[in-house]
Order: structure tokens, then sequence, then C-alpha cells
């Protein structure tokens, strides 16, 4: 009996350690659901994918799980930003965006600088309009050196590439936006001495003129104005290595079948022709005015996306990627007055919804990285 017992166990034991190494061979259901993160798909060809966290989203370890587990590069949202650095003359702050670059070091991420000088006079400090300039450039000359240089000195080699000035242009006109550094110095003598400082102070970083320029006819003039801008700057021989396109698509064209992606094709050929390469710097898809109704409306920001990211990474000078915020709740469209939809309802930007959930966004993303060429 005991024989017949010992052999009987042998056997089950033996069947028991075939399905456990049967089961072990099996990917596992978590592994199955869990799809490729979208930074190794744009890895694979070249290109970085990052997100924009704002302090109070980074502060939500759910959202910093996600952003980790998708993107190898952050940008701070708002916390590099001048009034956010220095809220009072000679007065710095730098906790937030140094807690969050110890955070992306620690998870291996790179960290994009955003930006040194956002040109319109409502996004400069508030102090900046009531500063005591004096006669002639020199004040206005040297408070402009002396933040960038500031800046790009805390930040140092933690931050790879610098939103160095962000929306000079007129978008209606195509003309240079005024503010008090513009006035003293001159608008393109202002940006390039931006440019120039902050090439001294970082000599490290990839310097960008970033613009939300867009792919729409009515966006003819802003398109026309920032090429007139970068090719005076390369005319100068100015630092600068890339035109960050911010991309915040879709609130003219949701209703557009197939876009007309001809002048942005014309557009983005301008630019690399002058040897600069290009960040899709800020992706999200307003869903203003595609319809109520969940399913449409996620289908249409994907088909959207899908449009604009195809025609925009099948430049292989596109080195980046990084959508500006990665879960709905976290998105600037649902404050921002203007983008406020009629019914009322929180819009759906961005690749994971407010439960973290992910979205036909999420995919249309993944499937233009693995359409597109990769970068040399
Ligand atoms: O941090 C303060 C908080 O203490 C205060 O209680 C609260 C209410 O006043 O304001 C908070 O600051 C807000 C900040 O976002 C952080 O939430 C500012 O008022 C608000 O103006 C700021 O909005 C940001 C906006 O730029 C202006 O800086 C948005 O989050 C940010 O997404 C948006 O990002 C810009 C890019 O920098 C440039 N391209 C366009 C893009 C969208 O506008």
């Amino acid at each position: 009996m005991i024989r017949h017992d010992r052999r009987n166990a042998l056997a089950r034991l033996a069947s028991v350690a075939t399905s456990l190494a049967a089961c072990a061979a099996l990917p596992s259901a978590n592994a199955a659901a869990k799809p490729a993160p979208l930074k190794d798909l744009a890895a694979a060809k070249g290109l970085r994918f990052g997100n924009a966290v704002g302090y109070q989203y980074f502060k939500d370890p759910a959202y910093r799980a996600l952003t980790a587990r998708e993107c190898n590069v952050i940008v701070a949202e708002n916390e590099m930003k001048w009034p956010f650095v220095e809220p009072k003359p000679g007065q710095y702050a730098y906790s937030q965006p140094d807690e969050m670059i110890a955070w992306a070091r620690k998870e291996g991420m790179q960290v994009r600088g955003h930006t040194l000088v956002w040109q319109p006079e409502k996004w400069l400090p508030e102090w900046v309009a009531k500063y005591d300039f004096g006669q002639g450039p020199a004040k206005a000359e040297k408070l402009l050196r002396d933040h960038v240089t500031r800046v790009c000195q805390h930040f140092g080699k933690n931050v790879y590439s610098w939103d160095v000035v962000n929306e000079a242009i007129e978008p209606e006109t195509g003309e240079y936006r005024v503010n008090e550094f513009t006035k003293r110095l001159g608008a393109v003598d202002q940006i390039e001495l931006a440019f120039r400082v902050a090439h001294e102070q970082a000599p490290h970083a990839q310097l960008v003129y970033n613009d939300f320029m867009g792919e729409e006819a009515d966006n003819a003039k802003h398109r026309a104005g920032v090429l007139k801008l970068l090719q005076e700057l390369k005319k100068r021989g100015a630092p600068v290595q890339a035109l960050g396109l911010q991309s915040h698509i879709g609130s003219s064209n949701n209703g557009r079948q197939k876009a007309d992606m001809r002048e942005w094709r014309k557009f983005l050929d301008e630019v690399t022709g002058m040897g600069l390469d290009l960040l899709i710097t800020e992706f999200d898809v307003n869903d203003k005015s595609m319809p109520a109704d969940i399913r449409q409306r996620d289908a249409g920001v994907a088909a959207v996306a899908k449009d604009y990211l195809d025609v925009t990474l099948s430049y292989p000078q596109t080195r980046d990627l990084l959508v500006w915020g990665i879960a709905d709740h976290a998105s600037w469209l649902q404050t921002w007055e203007d983008a406020a939809r009629k019914d009322k309802l929180a819009q759906r930007p961005l690749p994971y919804d407010a439960s973290f959930k992910a979205k036909p966004l999420r995919e249309a993303i993944a499937a233009s990285l693995k359409a597109m060429p990769k970068r040399s």
C-alpha cells in the first residue's frame, strides 16, 4: 500500500509541478492587460515621451506612478515660470521644481525647462510692469540677463532642454508681441539676448522657441510670424536649436473629417529646412465642439490626435512628444474659460480619464508612435 500511495503521491506532485511550470510560462493576466508604456514605444524610434506635471498633481502618488510608467521626461507645468520662481523682486522660490526634479532623477527621467521668458505682458511677473527701468535699455537688459542667468544656474544640468522664449508672436497679426523688455530693447534683440544668455549659462541645453501656432487655415499669420522670427534669429547666429510646437489641438477642427495638413507640412518643411529640430511640447485635444456622448467624443479626440501626430511625427526631426497633463482632471482646459463646453461637461483632452483609465486617445498616440519613422 505504502509503495502504491507513494507512487500516486509522486505522480500527483509531478502533475502539479507541470501545471505550475505551465502557469509560470503564461503571461500573467496583469501583464497582458498592461500595454507597452508609451515611453518605450517612443524610445524604440528615438523619441522621448513626457508629461507636464503641475505641483498639485505631483503630490498625488497615483499621478506620479502613472507619469513614471508612461514617461521618460517631465516638464513643470508652471513651477519654473518667472512669476513662480521670483514672485517678488529678489525673492526666489525653487522648492517645488527642485522637489519635482529630485523625483524625476530618482525615476530615471529627464526634465524640460518651461519657460525662461513667457513674452506676453500678462505672463511676466506682475512686479515687472511696476519696475523702475530708468532711461534707455541698460536696466531692462540687466534684469533679463540676471533672470535667465539665475534660473539656468540654479537648475544647471538637471534641465536638458529649455523653452527659452514662449509665445513672442501675436497670432492674429504675426507681429512681435510688445512687453516692458521689447519696448526698451527691441523685440528680436530681446529674444536673441535671452537665447545668448541661456546658451552662456546652460551650454549643455537644447534651446527652444515655443509657440502655439497650429495647422488650421486661420493660423497662417501666426505661422508666418514664427517663421520670420526663426529666420531672423538664425541669420543673427542666435543659439536656437528647435521649435516647440505646443500642439493644443482640436478646438477648431473637431468636426473636421480629414485635416488639410498641406499647410502644416509646408510650415514644418520650412522650419526643418532651417536646420531646426521640432518638439511637440504641450499636446492635448480640446473636445469643446465634440458631442457630449463619451464614446463619440473620445473617438473624435483620438481621430483628431492621430491625424495630427501621424503628420508631425513623420518628421524625424521631431525629438520629443509631451502631453500637457496625462489624466483629464489635471488639464488646464477644465478651467480655461475659452475651453468651456456649452453643456458644461468636463473636457476629455488627455490619454487617461480622471479615474486613471486609459482612453482611445492613448491608443491613438501608441499607434502613431508605432507608425512613425525612426529618428536618426
Ligand atoms: O498656485 C496658485 C494657487 O496658490 C492659487 O490658489 C490659485 C488660484 O488663484 O492659482 C494657482 O496658480 C495657478 C496655476 O495655474 C497653478 O494652478 C494660476 O493662477 C494659473 O494662472 C496657472 O495657469 C497655468 C497657465 O499656463 C498660466 O501660467 C496653467 O496651469 C497652465 O496649464 C498653462 O500652461 C500654458 C503654458 O505655460 C504655455 N502654453 C499654453 C499653456 C496653456 O495655457
